[in-house]
């Protein structure tokens, strides 16, 4: 034992960390500068999003990865520019408590070469320091890549996405002329919904139906690809309710509604859902959660989370009156409560007081997770797939864009749709400790390969492109539409590099 171990002993807080590591065990590592590996898309000048992002492992001297945090502070990341004596960059490494680091930082105005430092007590780490060559655009510069299939390189978008192809599989030709017409004769009336046109990479809109508010993150997003890649022209309705709307089958004639959510008995197209991408547009701006900041709130390690099961949300779905009686008859397996009750009548003899709200991070203190639908699709389960609890979800047949990626046992722990085997479940995941902990880590590596914000833009815009594809019919500006004006807001305008499309015509 070294002497600095030996004297550690004298502290209670070193006793119980030495109580806590097993016998045998190496005492914990310290990162190397030279070792240490920093990746990711936030080190490529190319790669345009609201909030860049890279990462950073841990690695000791030996060349093993650390797998516990050396500390919060442990490095430093600096972002300057030659040209700018003061860039308005914001700067967070978040500290993943695995022996890895995500790095964000979000640009209030675009610099001609960036240099990102990272340092580890003022020696730079791996090939640090890495520089971004040329104009490093921020999410307001209005600048499309004029080529679609150079934009999806440089964003290293997956060839195609399942869904995608399983939504669009439907359609052999998609006709813009008779869907404007047509759908609005048909759900025009009593849904709400958007009927929008990218016309030379400018988006105009007409709404249907009194409900239209959710239309502000339709826009954004549209807004915000067309700023950074120039999108087809396209024509196509987005539903902006709830429920899916094509109940038809696929022998009758369909008409083609984009949702964000998808269920087993219709067929609409699925996108991303709106939650997870306003989180993804204003990551360390509006939202306080999203698929970053949850990373580095995961609650105490697997063996300290609470081996209760966990659960908080609203009445919106019968299943989680359900949920909760169940709880109330064995408290010691799950802890399920209403925050909210707005759907079923409030009866607490039945469902007990209602709870104060739990703040989502506060979630991963416990070590089993139910996602249990809502009126849709749930949409937390992103963010909860995220953190390093294990998930138990519901079968069910409403889906985001991402469930059919997902695997039983692999990414989650399946219940049935009515729960009646939930406790069963719980018992086999307190009895398979280490089984249950993989299932969590591979939901999170799910999570945090495929779910955050390169990918959702990728998502979007294989959608569109797949979709523009299939039009028979000119894509046209119909009467009622409006312009989607991009914001005019910006502090910092920014100068455009790239060559526009006519002048990429010109070339070819
Ligand atoms: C160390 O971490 C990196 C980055 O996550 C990973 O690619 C690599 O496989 C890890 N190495 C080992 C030996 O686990
Ligand atoms: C675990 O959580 C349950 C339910 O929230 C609580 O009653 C129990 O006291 C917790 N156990 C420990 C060891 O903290
Ligand atoms: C929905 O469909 C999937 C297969 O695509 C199936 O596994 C699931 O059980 C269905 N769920 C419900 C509730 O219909």
């Amino acid at each position: 034992m070294s002497a600095g171990r030996y004297s550690c002993l004298l502290l209670p807080l070193c006793v119980s960390v030495l109580a806590h590591r097993q016998p045998g065990a190496p005492a914990a590592s310290v990162p190397a500068a030279d070792n240490s590996l920093v990746w990711g898309p936030g080190l490529e000048a190319n790669i345009v999003l609201p909030v860049r992002f890279f990462y950073i492992q841990a690695v000791d001297g030996s060349g093993k990865n650390l797998t516990t945090s050396p500390g919060e502070k442990t490095f430093e990341v600096k972002i300057v520019s030659p040209s700018e004596p003061f860039t308005r960059i914001w700067i967070q490494v978040l500290d993943r408590q695995d022996g890895s680091f995500l790095v964000r930082y979000r640009m209030y105005a675009t610099y001609t070469d960036l240099h990102i430092h990272v340092l580890l007590q003022d020696k730079h780490v791996a090939k640090s320091p890495f520089i971004l060559k040329g104009p490093v655009y921020h999410e307001g510069c209005l600048c499309p890549q004029p080529v679609g299939s150079v934009w999806e390189a440089h964003m290293r978008c997956p060839q195609s996405f399942a869904q995608i192809d399983r939504d669009l599989s439907l359609y052999t030709t998609v006709d813009p002329d008779l869907n404007a017409q047509e759908i609005p004769q048909r759900f025009g009336q009593r849904q709400s919904l958007c009927h929008y046109t990218v016309k030379d990479n400018k988006v105009y809109v007409k709404t249907f139906g009194e409900h239209v508010g959710f239309r502000i993150f339709m826009d954004a997003i549209l807004l915000s690809l067309t700023r950074k890649v120039r999108l087809p022209d396209v024509e196509f309705f987005v539903n902006l309710g709830d429920w899916p709307l094509e109940k038809r089958k696929p022998t009758e004639k369909l008409h083609p509604i984009f949702s964000w959510c998808g269920s087993n008995n219709t067929r609409d197209i699925v996108m991303p859902t709106y939650d997870l991408t306003e989180s993804v547009l204003e990551t360390m701006g509006r939202v306080s959660l999203d698929m970053m900041s949850v990373q580095a709130n995961t609650g105490p390690p697997w063996a300290e989370k609470n081996a209760t099961a966990f659960w908080r949300g609203r009445d919106s779905r019968q299943e989680r009156l359900e949920l909760v009686k169940l709880s109330r008859a064995h408290p010691d397996v799950i802890d399920a409560a209403f925050t909210n009750f707005f759907f079923f009548k409030h009866d607490e003899s039945l469902y007990g007081p209602l709870v104060k709200h739990v703040s989502f991070f506060d979630f991963f203190k416990y070590k089993y997770q139910i996602n249990i639908d809502g009126t849709v699709a749930a949409y937390r389960l992103p963010y909860l797939l995220a953190g390093d609890s294990v998930v138990f979800k519901q079968d069910s047949g409403y889906y985001e864009h991402f469930y059919k990626e997902l695997r039983p046992w692999e990414h989650y722990i399946p219940v049935r749709a009515d729960l009646g085997d939930l406790l069963e479940k719980i018992q086999w995941a307190r009895d398979h400790d280490d089984e249950a902990k993989t299932i969590a880590l591979a939901g999170q590596r799910f999570a945090r390969s495929q779910l955050m914000g390169d990918s959702i833009f990728c998502y979007y815009f294989k959608l569109f492109e797949a979709y523009a594809k299939l039009q028979v019919t000119e894509p046209k500006i119909r009467k009622g539409m409006e312009l989607v004006e991009q914001p005019a807001d910006d502090l910092f305008p920014c100068a455009c590099h790239r060559t526009t499309a006519k002048e990429v015509k010109d070339e070819l």
